[in-house]
């Protein structure tokens, strides 16, 4: 079976939808962040201030490169993943791209008391960055084949229209009917 990758802006619900996807679905969950921090032994934020973000793009390109090589996961890449279009290519070999968005002001809302996120661990106006960013990336998030805004949404309400999705297009099969629902 397929990947299922999710792609989309910092904040957006990835990890979270991922994990709990995962589960009701009954596959393997990975974190293309969780993986850099594992291989490299540090966390993001070091990469990030000891390395560099080439360094980091370079990292996340070889994780990527070894994820698309599997199959049957339910994948949450970083924000930034899709700016590769190398990267792209490979996870959309073998898997479905699912793309989460998020209105800016929610996404501030989400990110705002985390320290754990480089590139908006700026000096200013934090929202401003996150408008900026979204407008410059809103090209390259484009490449999910369906969306969801999770904003006003709770994690499993972003599973079951996933779901819905994947079931519809034949790329999961579809559940089985439970008794009590005959
Ligand atoms: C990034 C997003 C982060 C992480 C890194 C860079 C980006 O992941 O990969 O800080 O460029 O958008 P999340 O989207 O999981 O926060």
């Amino acid at each position: 079976m397929k990947n299922i990758v999710l792609i989309g802006f910092m904040g957006t619900g990835k990890s979270a939808v991922g994990r709990r996807l995962a589960a009701r679905l009954g596959r393997e969950f990975v974190d293309t962040d969780e993986e850099i921090e594992r291989v490299t032994g540090k966390t993001i934020a070091q990469i990030f201030a000891r390395d560099g973000e080439i360094r980091f793009r370079s990292e996340e390109a070889l994780v990527v490169k070894k994820i698309a090589a599997r199959e049957n996961l339910v994948v949450a890449t970083g924000g930034g993943v899709v700016l590769n279009p190398e990267n792209v290519r490979a996870l959309q070999k073998n898997g479905v791209l699912i793309g989460l968005t998020a209105a800016p002001e929610i996404i501030y809302r989400r990110v705002k008391r985390k320290r754990n996120r480089p590139l908006l661990n700026v000096p200013g106006d934090v929202l401003e960055r996150i408008k900026t960013l979204l407008a410059e990336r809103a090209g390259a998030y484009a490449v999910a084949e369906f969306t969801v805004d999770t904003g006003g949404l709770t994690v499993d309400g972003v599973v079951e229209r996933i779901v819905a999705y994947l079931e519809e297009r034949g790329l999961i099969p579809p559940a089985p009917v439970r008794s009590a629902d005959k």
